[in-house]
């Protein structure tokens, strides 16, 4: 159990997340009644390269509308949200972290997306009945949990013979330590990373065959690269911001992880993959 209370001490944060997330929307010229599945994509996107990864890693996932779509370590439900609105997915959501939950809930009774479904639960035993779902994803979620085997064995017993499962996850680089406090850990134990190579050999272990499986850390380096030299223009020319939850979703140590983040990709610490798997039939 420690492993899950891990998980949610580091996540949770003093309630009222959802408030203060439309909050900072607000002081940036949005008004509440305006916010839209799309203006919360500053805010809701927990992983790297935001919406933009959100969405290609969404449509290499082939959602067609009404498809039964679940998305395991749902967080705030951006990616929830999207496949709802992008593609007119029946979605589910389930996250260990309550306040994640809560938060998830009020943001998409906020946009009218209160037809998805958001469960508090372990990703390890989802209360969900075999064969359930056609698609099921995890956008940064295994970095968190330990037994891969498990995880995986999980999400192909929900997932439909035939169906899709895909990842985008963060992996071991070649070098060790991690520098930390990271994003999803602010101590060693807490972060559970393995090389790409044993993600996919879990993956396969479990029943699926690969049909896509790319490192995207060079895409990611870009990414951050650009965000960097355009933050430095707008300090030059005395711009304000664009609206970011991190902040009050990571903590007054937000700085630091994002740095720890460039800097561990920066010297192949840690790695990023995509992941788009087909569980084999019966
Ligand atoms: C970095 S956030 C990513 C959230 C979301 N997938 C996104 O990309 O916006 C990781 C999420 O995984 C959840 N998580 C970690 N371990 C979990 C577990 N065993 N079962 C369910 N959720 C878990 C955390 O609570 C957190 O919300």
């Amino acid at each position: 159990m420690g492993d899950r209370q891990d998980v949610t001490g580091h996540y949770s944060s003093e309630g009222g997340l959802a408030g203060r997330l439309i909050e900072i929307l607000e002081k940036s010229g949005i008004a509440r009644a305006e916010i839209t599945e799309a203006s919360l994509h500053s805010v809701d996107q927990l992983h790297l390269r935001g919406r933009i990864a959100a969405e290609e890693f969404l449509d290499a996932l082939g959602i067609r509308p009404g498809d039964k779509v679940l998305d395991v370590g749902c967080g705030l439900g951006g990616p929830s949200r999207m496949a709802a609105a992008r593609y007119g997915a029946d979605v589910s959501g389930i996250d260990l972290t309550t306040d994640f939950c809560d938060a998830a809930r009020e943001l998409n009774a906020l946009v009218g997306l209160d037809d998805i479904r958001i469960e508090q639960g372990d990703a390890l035993a989802m209360p969900f009945a075999d064969d359930s779902f056609d698609r099921v994803f995890t956008l940064h979620v295994a970095m968190n949990i330990a037994d891969k085997p498990a995880l995986y064995r999980e999400i192909a017993r929900v997932l439909k013979p035939g169906g899709r499962f895909g990842l985008y996850d963060i992996v071991a680089g070649s070098s060790e330590p991690v520098h930390l406090p990271v994003p999803w850990a602010s101590l060693p134990e807490h972060s559970h990373l393995i090389p790409a190579e044993d993600v996919e050999a879990a993956v396969i272990a479990a029943g699926f065959e690969t049909e896509r499986f790319e490192d995207q850390s060079a895409l990611v380096e870009a990414y951050l690269d650009a965000q960097r030299t355009a933050r430095q223009e707008r300090v030059e020319k005395g711009e304000p911001e664009p609206p970011s939850g991190a902040p009050v979703i990571m903590g007054e140590t937000f700085a630091r992880k994002q740095k720890h983040i460039y800097r561990n990709l920066k010297e192949g610490r840690i790695a990023v993959r995509l992941g788009i798997f087909r569980l084999k039939d019966a």
